[in-house]
């Protein structure tokens, strides 16, 4: 059971928010897209795409009230920005590592 299907995603109301979550879904499928493509590719395979939630985090986007700190809704990304040469590619993921959407 994934996330959005099980109706814990965004709140629980996915339903509501047609759009958004349906951009996101798209992004999901071109991070795997990508991932595979630059790994089939001499001069990209060294780049890893991933795609990250930072979970409901404070910002303009929520009103400010996100119950995640920017730091911490950005700790994710960083991580991922900074991963080794063998970390993972093709990957959603948030704190707590691979997210099943
Ligand atoms: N906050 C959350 O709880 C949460 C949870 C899950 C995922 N996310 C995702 O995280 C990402 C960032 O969200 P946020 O919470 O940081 O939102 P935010 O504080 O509202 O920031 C949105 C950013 O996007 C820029 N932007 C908006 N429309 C743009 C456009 N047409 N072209 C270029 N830049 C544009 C804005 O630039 P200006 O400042 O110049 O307008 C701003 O820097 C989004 O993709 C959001 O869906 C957020």
């Amino acid at each position: 059971m994934s996330l959005t299907s099980a109706g814990t995603d965004f709140g629980g109301d996915a339903d509501l928010r047609m759009a958004y979550s349906s951009s996101k879904a798209a992004l999901n499928m071109l991070t795997v897209h990508y991932a595979k493509a630059f790994a089939k590719s001499d001069a990209y395979s060294h780049i890893k795409i991933n795609s990250a939630t930072p979970g409901y985090t404070a910002t303009d986007m929520t009103g400010h009230r996100g119950t995640r700190t920017v730091a911490e809704g950005a700790r994710v990304i960083v991580a991922l920005a900074t991963l080794p040469d063998d970390g993972p590619t093709g990957g959603f993921f948030n704190d707590d590592g691979t997210v099943p959407w």
